[in-house]
């Protein structure tokens, strides 16, 4: 892998494509600082050197075309100024002669973020022409979004064609690259992925591939009542994706002729309404009741999982168990971060991925505990799934 570590970037303009794809709190506050803070490394390393940095970073899913006020990244940069403690350069627009100057009238070690790169519609088509534009911002480019290497874009793919010579992964990637390899192709049996989440349809690619290396699949959240109703079982008014039955009957035949052992919750927390306020009963079967909606899992499903899950010498979490978001149903979620920390102080190798998983775990108090935390969601999987990202070939080839 080609990445920063080797080369002093002193005195040049290096564009950095960035994920700062970080949720807000109603207050318009950032409430979850990760993805900014796993791409500290590569920036602390370049402003050291000296570098110009240019960062460049999407946020959310523009749709307008244009600018759009509760989409920019201006509270991003004015975030950043206090973790570099200098101002962080914030332009407006991408490409003219002011941001030009702008980049060109940065000092050695000084920072500019550009305003949401999404805001261009050329950006999520991957236009070479508009890639070719901000190429003339920078000597060098470097590419440190693993959250975003699933997008074939401008900024995440195309740029890289411009500096055939200088182009490099930066330290988040490099780092996330390594975990994900180690946990596909250099793991420790047995091996246990604990997957969890709403629908089945968004895990189809990662369960099909993991049949083939894990010895147990683990299913948690409100995927697993497509499986309960596969299984012949009632699930209330429980998430349900009726379309996805059969996938669901194929991937439990999969995992029999393969030899993986796959849990389902064998009991439930049910509520009368998706609130935290609802009523509530343990139904201690796979079956829910009419009117009930599966919220989280059962103690018994938690002592398997947990037990599963100690047992192991490799984890991968994605996904959480249940409707963690309301404190009465976060249980089942919490116990398996206890459970994967627990494991990995007894020398399990463990990986956690997805926007969700992340959060729990870091309200859980275990997130220091475990032996890595992917900043990707999509990514992550895709990459898992074994497809080659965009972002990760741009860079190699
Ligand atoms: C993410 O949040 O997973 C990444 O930033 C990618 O965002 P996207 O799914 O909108 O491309």
């Amino acid at each position: 892998m080609k990445t920063i570590k080797d080369t002093n970037f002193k005195g040049k303009r290096v564009l950095v494509r960035v994920d700062f794809n970080v949720p807000f709190d109603k207050q318009g506050n950032i409430s979850d600082d990760t993805r900014i803070m796993e791409a500290m490394p590569t920036i602390n390393k370049l402003i050291s050197d000296g570098a110009r940095v240019i960062l460049m970073a999407h946020l959310g899913r523009p749709k307008k075309g244009g600018f759009e006020p509760e989409l920019t990244l201006k509270p991003v940069a004015e975030y950043l100024s206090k973790i570099i403690k200098q101002d962080v350069v914030f332009t407006q627009s991408l490409l003219g002669d002011e941001v030009t100057k702008l980049a060109n009238a940065l000092q050695d070690g000084q920072v500019m973020l550009l305003e949401n790169i999404r805001f261009y519609p050329e950006e999520t088509k991957g236009n070479e022409d508009f890639a070719k534009q901000l190429s003339l911002l920078g000597d060098a480019y470097v590419n440190d979004a693993f959250g975003a290497a699933h997008r074939e874009h401008a900024s995440t793919a195309t740029l890289a064609k411009f500096f055939p010579n200088d182009k490099y992964f930066g330290l988040l990637m490099e780092n996330e690259v390594k975990n994900l390899n180690k946990l596909m192709n250099n793991y420790e049996k047995p091996f246990t992925a604990v997957i969890g989440g709403s629908k089945i349809s968004s895990k189809i690619g990662i369960l099909e591939s993991l049949i083939d290396i894990a010895d147990n699949l683990v299913i948690g959240g409100g995927m697993r009542y497509t499986f309960y109703k596969a299984l012949g079982h009632n699930v209330g008014n429980s998430l349900c994706e009726d379309d996805k039955i059969d996938t669901a009957k194929a991937l439990m035949q999969k995992a029999k002729d393969k030899g993986v052992k796959l849990y389902l919750p064998e009991d439930s927390i049910v509520a009368d309404d998706f609130s935290e306020n609802a009523n509530t009963k343990y139904v201690p079967t796979m079956d829910i009741p009419d009117g009930w909606e599966g919220m989280d899992i059962g103690e018994k499903s938690i002592k398997t999982y947990c037990d599963v899950v100690l047992s192991s010498k490799t984890i991968l979490w994605n996904g959480p168990m249940g409707v963690f978001e309301m404190k009465k149903f976060a249980n089942g979620t919490f116990a398996i971060a206890k459970a994967v920390a627990d494991a990995t102080q007894k020398g399990a190798f463990s990986a956690i991925g997805g926007g969700d998983s992340v959060s729990a775990i870091k309200e859980s108090g275990y997130a220091d505990k475990v032996s890595y935390i992917s900043t990707g969601g999509g990514a992550m999987l895709e990459f898992l799934e074994g497809k080659v990202l965009p972002g990760i070939k741009a860079i190699e080839e």
